[in-house]
């Protein structure tokens, strides 16, 4: 159930989001000696672009810019949970975000978008794309959004099938 209400748990300014929005019982199921945390300001060189890598092209992103765009994340009242899967050596291995939308509809109700899931190549197949969309799922329910969609692939539906979702309505799109 929502706990927060659509309030914001206080983080860390290094910190995107707050740690208690980190389910115990994600961490719990993870491998042995990986650990999982919000996105931190000081990330820019522990493999998160890498691992962004292996969804979609990046570009040449300084760390000026990793910076800069962190910190309009961490600007925007609490829409921003970007959570990552660290390796037993502090590299970042695996990635999401859950957006929320603020609406006037549904008595101001709270909608997640789950984008940027990316797991690195050689961890696939070890449930830590599992334990993401879990993870996101636990701040959706906890910050007291009513539901959480996303957009995939035909190929990725029967990842998500796995982690609870389905099929609901079509993907629209304008590209600029
Ligand atoms: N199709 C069908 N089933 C799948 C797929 C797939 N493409 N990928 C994984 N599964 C199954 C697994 O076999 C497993 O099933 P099981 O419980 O029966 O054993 C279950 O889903 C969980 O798999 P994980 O091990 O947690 O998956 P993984 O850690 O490899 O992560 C991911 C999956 C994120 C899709 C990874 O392959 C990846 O990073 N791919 C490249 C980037 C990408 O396509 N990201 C998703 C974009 S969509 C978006 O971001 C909203």
């Amino acid at each position: 159930m929502a706990e927060t209400n659509g309030t914001i748990p206080s983080a860390p300014a290094d910190t995107l989001f707050s740690h208690s929005l980190i389910s115990p019982d994600v961490v719990s199921a993870l491998p042995e000696g990986y650990s999982m945390r919000p996105l931190q300001r000081n990330d820019f060189d522990t493999g998160f672009l890498d691992v962004l890598r292996v969804l979609t092209q990046v570009g040449d992103v300084t760390q000026q810019e990793f910076e800069q765009r962190f910190d309009q994340m961490k600007a925007g009242a609490g829409g921003y949970h970007v959570l990552v899967i660290m390796n037993g050596e502090g590299k970042i291995v695996g990635t999401g975000a859950l957006i929320v939308e603020r609406k006037f509809i549904h008595h101001l109700g709270l909608v997640g978008h789950i984008e940027d899931i990316a797991v690195a190549k050689d961890q696939q197949g070890k449930k830590l794309g599992l334990r993401i969309i879990q993870a996101l799922d636990y701040v959706a329910e906890k910050v007291g959004c009513y539901k959480t969609i996303l957009d995939c692939s035909e190929a990725n539906e029967g990842f998500y099938v796995k982690c609870g979702f389905k099929r609901a309505g079509l993907e629209m799109a304008h590209y600029y």
